[in-house]
């Protein structure tokens, strides 16, 4: 399945330099280990497991399972038997094994320049250990389940690995999501603490999180599901005189540009809303908890933790992954991907809020002792060329960031670039979203100076780790192809009838067999995981994606085939937009479709069918952009909203998607539209276009 040969011509290649010291160091190498992880798996992969600590062994098979529904229920078993901690591999593991120690784990950058932290791993462990015990003393035990909605400061990296160490369960709610889908997801997974922050600045917008927060949770009293405790770090406020207690921020936090430039905003903050009732203070709990912790041991199995994505029935899906198949497959990942070495810096700009974060901020990089970049910042601010001057203060060797991100850069030109020496990059990476070969160049010429190979690493929430994913030193790269399967990952591409096609073909991406790393159940639903994914191709893991398999064997992602958009590298389905319109008193029904966007890879563009009686104007088209933003968050706000009097459907009522989005488009090759109820509703359509912002 793996080529016999790949083209040396037309082609990237890694340096000479690389393969030198990589890990995987050439084409062969990779094919011969590839070999052995699909055929040997057990042999493959207990190399890797060497590497962690294990409380007890494990006695079966390396992998257990049922990937075919009607053989019965599907399950995904790594290493049974086996037990371990993995915040205790993370940490302890480096620090006294390894003795990392005094090596830096976290360099963290704030939102404003000058804004900086520095953490060792015996820190981290530290601060780890007494959080922990603040989450014992608070009731946490193992097996519940707790909500995180934190900026990106080093004290969301100790909540969620606090949890892990006494085996409760994180659930990350990305901070740019709304008071709204917190609440949904809070109440989904049955939180019994919520940890937050006060506030944070994204570039010079200031997000009141601890506002959000009391938001969601007077949502959730509403609801009947009250959470009675909520832990608040302080880290925009000073800790003087505001009401929860008296404290002084840590020794080496700064905030200069909060005390300068944002006098009015800043001036919000002495007084947080402050229910003593319910809230609790981070700095006060942890002055009076011990650094010594021991941690929970948890079997392989066991719940890890919850991360939300988006479902195309609209409600979101509590994706979850457990602990040892999990920390095996995001350190291993982390290691070859990144070919990773002991004196990198690495950075992967991601939020911590979404999977790239958890499996290659935390997981991944900690697994492996690795150094790493941990910033609060936006690509813009205070200008573009903020990321080649964190590259250069840092002396960033592989940097991991989004196509949109890149698409965003690139619009600036080179310049902001060449300003900075970026000469310590020497491997690049993507992830998200297909990366169209006109950014793939840009980011391989213009930031990499032809230096550095580029990873465009495919995979999901869902996937836990990478799954398609080139190898630097060894893989010659296509630009906006993933390239090839990582170690013990057999896709395959169906046809509709759900045949498996070979040599150069087009359909559904689909898994053969599970990965270490593949997710176990959706929480509390598993019929619902076995739906989504088992139920449509009986024997395969369905992804949702398309994909090509061009003659020399290398696979191209073309988008999702389901009702979801990507929306700068994130999902969301139209679903989940569509009824949050729809929940407005003046629309009657709403269809949501993409539409290309030269940054954002594609943007939401709304067809509304307003109730009797009401007339379209910009007053409600704000006022429904606002209502979006509020029910899911800032990611999914429209960016086109267009009356629609009447919407293409079928006789049977179905709404024509592909119709709209051709009129989203104002593309008029329409192809077959004889199913078509009343064409005069697409003319119309097409008329009424919304042509102001297009
Ligand atoms: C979907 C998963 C995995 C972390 C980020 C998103 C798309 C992801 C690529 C890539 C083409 C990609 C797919 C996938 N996607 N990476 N390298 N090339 N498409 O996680 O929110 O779970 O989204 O992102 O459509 O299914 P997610």
């Amino acid at each position: 399945m793996i080529p016999d040969k790949v083209p040396q011509e037309d082609v990237f290649h890694g340096s000479e330099d690389l393969k030198k010291t990589a890990h995987v160091c050439s084409f062969d190498k990779y094919k011969e280990l590839y070999l052995k992880s699909v055929e040997s798996p057990d042999e493959f992969w207990e190399d890797i497991t060497k590497d962690f600590y294990w409380k007890t062994k494990h006695t079966g098979p390396f992998l257990d399972y049922n990937f075919d529904v009607t053989k019965g229920k599907i399950y995904i078993k790594c290493m049974e038997g086996a037990s371990t901690n993995i915040c205790y591999n993370l940490l302890d593991h480096n620090v006294h094994e390894k003795k990392l120690g005094e090596k830096v784990a976290f360099y963290w950058e704030g939102n404003e320049p000058g804004d900086e932290l520095i953490v060792t791993y015996r820190e981290l462990l530290q601060k780890v250990c007494q959080f922990a015990n603040v989450l014992k003393s608070q009731g946490v035990k193992k097996g519940d389940r707790v909500s995180i909605y934190m900026p990106m400061v080093v004290e969301l990296v100790v909540a969620m690995l606090a949890c892990v160490r006494i085996g409760a369960v994180h659930s990350i709610v990305f901070a740019g999501f709304s008071a709204e889908s917190l609440c949904e997801r809070i109440m989904d997974s049955q939180c019994s603490l919520l940890i937050t922050a006060d506030g944070f600045y994204r570039g010079d917008k200031l997000i009141n999180l601890k506002l959000l927060s009391d938001e969601a949770l007077q949502k959730c009293r509403d609801k009947g599901f009250p959470v009675n405790k909520c832990i608040m770090l302080k880290h925009l406020s000073k800790g003087d005189d505001t009401s929860p207690g008296s404290q002084s921020p840590p020794a080496k936090r700064t905030c200069p540009g909060l005390q300068v430039n944002n006098k009015q905003q800043h001036q919000r903050f002495d007084d947080v809303p402050w229910n003593p009732e319910v809230d609790l203070c981070w700095l006060t709990l942890v002055g009076g908890a011990s650094d010594k912790c021991e941690p929970e041991w948890c079997q392989s199995e066991d719940p890890l933790f919850i991360l939300y994505t988006s479902g195309s029935t609209g409600k979101p899906k509590g994706v979850l992954h457990t602990v040892s198949g999990y920390m095996v497959y995001a350190a291993a990942t982390f290691k070859l991907v990144f070919d990773y070495q002991p004196d990198d810096v690495y950075w992967c700009t991601a939020d911590i809020g979404w999977i790239t974060g958890h499996s290659y901020i935390t997981y991944g990089p900690l697994a492996n002792g690795a150094t790493s970049v941990l910033f609060e910042g936006l690509p813009t601010y205070p200008d573009v060329g903020r990321m080649w001057a964190v590259v250069d203060k840092y002396r960033v060797t592989k940097f991991y960031t989004a196509p949109t991100a890149i698409r965003m850069l690139m619009k600036y030109g080179s310049e902001p670039v060449y300003k900075y020496k970026r000469d310590s990059l020497k491997i690049l990476g993507t992830v998200g979203e297909p990366i169209n070969p006109e950014a793939w160049q840009w980011y391989y010429t213009v930031v990499g100076e032809r230096r550095c190979p580029i990873v465009d690493t495919f995979w999901q929430t869902e996937t836990g780790g990478h799954v398609l994913t080139p190898l630097p030193a060894a893989t010659p790269m296509k630009p906006g192809s993933a390239t090839f399967p990582f170690f013990g990952v057999v896709p395959a591409i169906l046809n509709e009838s759900g045949e498996e096609l070979e040599g150069p073909s087009e359909g559904y991406l689909v898994f053969k067999q599970p990965w270490p790393g593949v997710m176990r159940t959706v929480y509390g639903n598993h019929q619902r995981f076995e739906t989504i994914y088992f139920q449509k191709f009986p024997g395969y893991y369905v992804t949702g994606d398309g994909c090509r398999r061009d003659e020399d064997g290398y696979y191209w992602i073309t988008g999702r085939i389901d009702d979801m958009l990507n929306v700068s590298g994130h999902l969301l389905s139209t679903a989940e937009v569509e009824s949050a319109l729809v929940e407005h008193v003046s629309v009657a029904e709403a269809a949501v479709v993409g539409r290309p966007h030269p940054v954002k890879g594609e943007s939401l563009y709304c067809f509304v069918t307003l109730t009797d009686g009401v007339t379209y104007n910009r007053a409600l088209e704000a006022e429904l952009k606002k209502q979006v933003r509020e029910k899911i968050g800032a990611i999914a706000t429209p960016d086109f909203i267009q009356n629609a009097p009447g919407l293409p459907k079928t006789r049977s009522g179905k709404i024509m998607r592909r119709v709209l989005r051709k009129i989203a488009c104002d593309e008029h090759e329409l192809g077959d539209i004889s199913t078509l109820a009343d064409s005069s509703v697409v003319e119309q359509l097409f008329q009424n276009r919304h042509c102001a912002a297009v």
